[in-house]
């Protein structure tokens, strides 16, 4: 083979390879896009493969053909999408103290979008390093999404701001995790804090902003979670509250259509952040869970299990990925995209295991499940005697 025809099968390889990944990153979506891509890159797999194939015979021509693939690929497949300028456009970003709201609030107030940055605690250490960095395009606000008159002084603040032009982005991304516990042991005040901050709180904010949101003909920008599409033992309450999330995501998405306001939904995979809280934290909930829990299931699970399962957050945190660009790229798309996606599964299996859970037999799922998210080695008492009690 000539040394050229070499050099364009190398390219060939390369790009294929390098549109494969990128496939892979956009996850398995029906949408526009992903259907474009899948075609291009199929298309482009079988015509360069016999090309590759052909090349001894006649090294000139199919050469030229997998040059032409590979050029075909690299620009045919680039994304056809906008961003939109981001002056002049205001976004409210929702649980700010860490995690992503705070790496999006500040890469969004880079970019140069006024970013009004909602913390739990406007004294706390992550509000004053949010503060520090953030130049004066972000503006911190005391804002617990659960406190009626703190979201009514958010509003008029803003509202002052932004005047006539109304607010661009709402992005409902506070919220809570909590325990990682058997959903027969989930204090019942912990699950109502879950689905007050992860759930009605979204419902409430949408409704407080929307008026300035149409005015903007806006985005909302849900942030639900995989747990609230694929049942994960453990966080029973934490998905059910994504989950109503998500479904409240998709009637707003279609309700507000004609207004011209965009909604999107983010749903990551596992990514460490302080959603996984600290040994303090864990401590204080098994506290709760330990005071609330009732004398037979106490003895069924028994105190070993019990107190297990505050491993279960450090195990999940050291699962999961550092980097939290993925998330904050995806949220910027949602905002800035002319062409933003319904769903972002950004993170590691964050398309797989939800495509798994819809597509595979419901026994083959839970075999997969249960191999997956086994957080512990310890088992209940009552499930470790040969005859549990009946
Ligand atoms: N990290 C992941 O693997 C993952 C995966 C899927 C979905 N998510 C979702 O992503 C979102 C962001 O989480 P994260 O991972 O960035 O965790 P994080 O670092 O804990 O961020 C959540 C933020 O929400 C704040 N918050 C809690 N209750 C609030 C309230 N009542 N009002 C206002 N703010 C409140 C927290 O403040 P404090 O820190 O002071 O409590 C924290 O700053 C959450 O909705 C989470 O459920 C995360």
């Amino acid at each position: 083979m000539e040394v050229w025809a070499a050099a364009v099968v190398a390219l060939y390889i390369f790009t294929v390879a390098w549109k494969l990944r990128e496939v892979w990153h956009m996850g398995v979506r029906c949408d526009g896009a992903n259907a474009f891509a899948v075609t291009a890159l199929a298309l482009a797999l079988v015509l360069g493969g016999g090309a590759s194939l052909q090349l001894t015979v006649c090294p000139d021509f199919y050469g030229g053909a997998l040059l032409g693939c590979s050029l075909a690929l690299m620009f045919g497949m680039e994304r056809r999408e906008k961003l939109l300028l981001p002056s002049g456009r205001a976004v409210l970003v929702t649980g700010c103290d860490s995690g992503f709201g705070r790496a999006l609030a500040v890469a969004l107030s880079q970019r140069g979008l006024t970013v009004f940055a909602g913390v739990l605690d406007e004294n706390g250490t992550g509000a004053r390093q949010l503060t520090e960095r953030g130049g004066d395009k972000l503006k911190v606000l005391q804002l617990d999404v659960t406190n009626s008159s703190q979201i009514e002084a958010a509003h008029r603040h803003i509202h002052t701001w932004v005047g006539d032009a109304g607010l661009w982005g709402l992005v409902n991304n506070a919220g809570v995790l909590q325990f990682p516990a058997d959903s027969e042991l989930q204090p019942l005040a912990a699950s109502r804090r879950s689905m007050d901050v992860n759930f009605l709180a979204a419902v409430h904010l949408c409704q407080v902003f929307l008026p300035m949101l149409r005015k903007a003909r806006g985005r909302i920008v849900n942030v639900s979670s995989m747990a609230g599409e694929v049942p994960m033992p453990g966080l029973g309450v934490y998905g059910a509250s994504k989950a109503a999330l998500g479904l409240f995501s998709g009637v707003l998405r279609l309700e507000l259509a004609a207004w011209g306001v965009k909604v999107a939904l983010i749903q990551p995979a596992g990514f460490r952040t302080n959603i996984f809280g600290s040994s303090e934290s864990a401590a204080r909930l098994r506290d709760e869970l330990v005071a609330t829990v009732t004398p037979e299931a106490r003895e069924d699970y028994g105190e070993a299990y019990i107190s297990s399962l505050p491993g279960r957050l450090a195990r999940m945190s050291q699962q999961s990925a550092e980097d939290l660009s993925p998330v904050v790229d995806d949220f910027c798309h949602a905002l800035l995209s002319t062409r933003p996606r319904p769903l972002y599964t950004p993170g590691q299996m964050g398309w797989l295991l939800p495509f798994l859970h819809r597509c595979c037999p419901t026994a083959a799922f839970d075999a997969i499940a249960g191999r997956l998210f086994k957080h512990t080695d310890c088992r209940p008492a009552g499930l470790q005697s040969p005859q549990p009690r009946t």
